[in-house]
């Protein structure tokens, strides 16, 4: 079975919100084959990278930036990943409450580095996530599943 990796820095409710609507959507009945794995940005690791099929990153604008933590999961798995999940599919959202700019940015690098493929241009929230936020965090991760669910 195909599986999707999701990893994610989620500190406050705004940020679970999202994370949920991002579960809902990677576990849609319509995608059939796909195991999700969900682990937060501190813990995930190479390993589990690895093995994964396509990933799904979530996190807060911070300071101009992504999260410590995301930054951390990149810092532990940028090279021991490199070669085996090039070309590998992937979705961002990002939630700040100012500008998330750094954020994406950082992430774009960070993946064209990795060579990941994204499925979505990276998506951002601002403020407190209304329906459409909601939705569009849910079809993003659907998206992906679909995606890693194809092959
Ligand atoms: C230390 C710190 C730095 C932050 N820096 C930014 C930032 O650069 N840009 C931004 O849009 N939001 C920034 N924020 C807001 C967070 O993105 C926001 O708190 C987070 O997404 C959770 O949302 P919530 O506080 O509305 O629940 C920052 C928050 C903290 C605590």
């Amino acid at each position: 079975m195909a599986r999707l990796l999701v990893v994610h820095h989620t500190p406050s409710p705004a940020t679970q919100e999202l994370l949920e609507a991002a579960l809902a959507g990677a576990g849609d009945e319509a995608i059939e084959g796909v195991e999700v794995v969900v682990r937060p940005a501190l813990v995930a690791s190479a390993v589990e990278t690895m093995k994964a099929d396509g990933y799904l990153l979530g996190t807060p604008a911070n300071i101009g930036y992504i999260s410590g933590a995301l930054k951390h999961y990149f810092d532990t798995v940028y090279y021991p990943c490199l070669e085996a999940t090039r070309g590998r599919p992937f979705a961002a959202y990002v939630h700040g409450n100012l500008d998330s700019g750094g954020a994406v940015r950082a992430i774009e690098s960070i993946t064209k580095g990795l060579q990941w493929r994204a499925v979505a241009p990276v998506l951002t929230v601002s403020g407190a996530p209304d329906r459409a936020a909601r939705d569009a965090v849910y079809e993003l991760a659907a998206t992906l599943a679909a995606t890693v669910s194809s092959g």
